[in-house]
């Protein structure tokens, strides 16, 4: 695998492709699918992973550890890593206790191709395993730096995080929720990953204080956008383009931004935020271009 990330000539699409392709090998190689009774829960964990999304998640983590010359080999072992915390928040939230959806990435969800109980396995699996993968030599020479991913990743992942943003939202279905404690709630459930994914590359190269601050404001205006467009797309877009049910949030009465602000109000509000989540990266000059391409394709995006 080379060491050098793509020459500055690199389209924003082309950067994509190319960090679903680099994430996707490394996790054909870590969910090996053994000749054992427990192959089943393997072949779940892998039909989610490497199902086609868009793999923003990898992008950010291989960008922003660009940005810093981090090694390939280890940045690429941490995209893994969060596509697989990315894939099981997605397994469980479409079960039939949370979301309830039978369509996820153009395919039928984990629970409808397998089962209940081994969806519910093949997230924790992959949950666990994004930790192994965290906690690897592989991931980082210096195991304080291991370290530092693992305790991050947690913090994201777990009850002030995601999990905690998907409790509030399973409650926004039953009691409205004003505009703020929606912000919490979407920064929470959908931010809060995006935002390890930006921190990461400034954890594994040691960056300074400064480069940090500057990564994490630039997460936590792009996180939201990034789930007020989700919102929208469950609005306006189709699910040819977004591979999984339209309309799923109303039915199901939810908050969001679109059903308390309306369509063009939550479209101006994820501009904004995107023009707020650029203005974060002027310290890093034109080396941060790619970041930049990123938050304009989070809202102009239909899948
Ligand atoms: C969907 O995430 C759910 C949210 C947190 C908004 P993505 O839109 O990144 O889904 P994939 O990974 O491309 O399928
Ligand atoms: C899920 O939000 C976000 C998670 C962190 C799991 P949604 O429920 O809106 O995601 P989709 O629309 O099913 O992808
Ligand atoms: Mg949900
Ligand atoms: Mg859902
Ligand atoms: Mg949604």
């Amino acid at each position: 695998m080379t060491e050098t990330l793509w020459p500055n000539t690199i389209t924003f699409e082309e950067a994509l492709a190319d960090a679903a392709s680099l994430t996707d090998s490394l996790l054909e190689r870590l969910l090996v699918v053994p000749p054992d009774l427990e192959a089943r829960v393997y072949e779940a964990m892998r039909y989610a992973v490497l199902a086609p999304g868009k793999r923003m998640r990898p992008f950010l983590v291989l960008t922003s550890a660009r940005l810093f010359g981090v090694a390939l080999r280890c940045a690429v072992q941490v995209a893994a890593a969060i596509e697989m915390v990315h894939a099981y928040s997605m397994v469980h939230d479409d079960l039939p206790a949370m979301d309830d959806s039978d369509l996820r990435r153009g395919r039928p969800t984990c629970h409808k191709e397998f089962d209940e109980a081994t969806a519910v396995l093949a997230g924790d699996g992959l949950l666990t395993t994004a930790f192994e993968v965290l906690a690897h030599p592989d991931t980082h020479a210096d195991p304080a730096v291991r370290c530092e991913l693992v305790a991050a990743l947690a913090a994201a992942a777990g009850a002030a995080g995601m999990v905690g943003g998907q409790m509030i939202d399973l409650i926004a279905e039953h009691r409205p929720l004003d505009i703020g404690a929606i912000t919490r709630l979407q920064r929470m459930k959908t931010g809060a990953l995006i935002a390890f994914s930006c921190e990461s590359g400034a954890i594994l190269a040691k960056a300074p204080t400064e480069a940090r601050t500057a990564l994490r404001g630039y997460a936590h205006d792009l996180g939201l956008a990034y789930q007020i467009a989700d919102d929208l797309l469950d609005v306006e877009g189709s699910t040819a383009e977004t591979g999984k049910p339209v309309g799923a949030d109303a039915a199901a009465g939810k908050a969001t931004f679109v059903s308390i602000l309306g369509v063009e109000r939550a479209r101006s509000q994820a501009e904004l935020l995107i023009g707020q989540a650029v203005a974060h990266l002027d310290l890093f000059g034109r080396r941060a271009e790619l970041l930049r391409e990123a938050a304009r394709f989070v809202i102009s995006r239909r899948t």
